[in-house]
């Protein structure tokens, strides 16, 4: 288990040193890239662990822009990204009975459920340890309380342990996109056009002047529901 007091010194430091605890502590660990703002993480990782493990969630319905932006970073870094895909017969069962924009009737559980969560749930399964570009400003219904590290019981595999951590939690929106501007780190052409928190294309929609990001996601949805369930543990606390 881990100690709420390796948490509380976590806290204390940078998003790079925390990486670097994390790479150093963890032979297996993978990032889990979305092809947005996130790509700090591998800014900074690829700088301690030049073949550091990235892996993305290809739901099918990404934007062109953000496939576009996978292949820049890994050409820009020199790195594999595994690319994860869905269950085919899941996709296409529900493809088939409930058409391509079920999530705008019965919500987006089932949706992500079959084109996120079950992918990587596979994934993980086959590491000791992930990092997510999550940060506390991100959402106030769902992620004030994130900690920078904690142990994964949602997706750890029956009888493993599973350490997910969140370098940049104490990271404002502010602070990475200086980052990303002063060392002219690429980023996804999306950001140029109003949007702020990129998913996929159907539940992605640019935000006005005074919106939170994350109004632009899942719209039509309760601001305390706003997680796919990637993080999940978010919201069971
Ligand atoms: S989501 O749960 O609402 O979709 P969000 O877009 O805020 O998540 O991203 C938070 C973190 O979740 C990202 O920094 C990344 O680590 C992970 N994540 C989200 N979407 C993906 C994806 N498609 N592939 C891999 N990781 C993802
Ligand atoms: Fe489906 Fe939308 Fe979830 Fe993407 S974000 S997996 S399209 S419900």
């Amino acid at each position: 288990m881990i100690a709420v007091d390796i948490d509380a010194e976590l806290q204390k430091k940078s998003p790079r040193q925390i990486l670097k605890h994390a790479l150093e502590n963890h032979e297996n660990i993978g990032i889990s890239f979305s092809g947005a703002e996130d790509v700090v993480l591998i800014h900074m990782a690829t700088q301690i662990r030049p073949d550091v493990r990235v892996f993305t969630l290809d739901t099918g319905r990404l934007h062109p822009e953000t496939y576009a932006f996978l292949d820049r970073v890994r050409e820009h870094y020199k790195i594999d990204i595994e690319t994860l895909y869905p269950d085919a017969q899941a996709v296409q069962k529900l493809v088939t009975e409930k058409g391509f924009f079920s999530f705008y009737k019965d919500n987006h559980q089932e949706c992500c459920g079959i084109r996120k969560i079950e992918p990587l749930r596979r994934q993980l399964a086959t590491l000791d340890a992930w990092v997510t570009g999550q940060r506390k400003d991100q959402s106030p219904g769902t992620r004030t309380g994130i900690p920078v590290i904690q142990n994964d019981t949602n997706f750890a595999a029956p009888g493993k342990e599973l350490v997910k951590y969140n370098p940049l939690a104490n990271w404002s929106s502010d602070e990475v996109w200086t980052h990303i501007r002063s060392l002219e780190i690429p980023y996804n052409a999306l950001h140029d056009q109003g949007f702020i928190s990129i998913g996929c294309q159907p539940c992605t929609k640019p935000v006005g002047p005074n919106q939170h990001e994350r109004e632009g996601r899942w719209w039509w949805e309760d601001a305390t529901k706003k997680e796919c369930g990637l993080h999940n543990t978010n919201i069971e606390k």
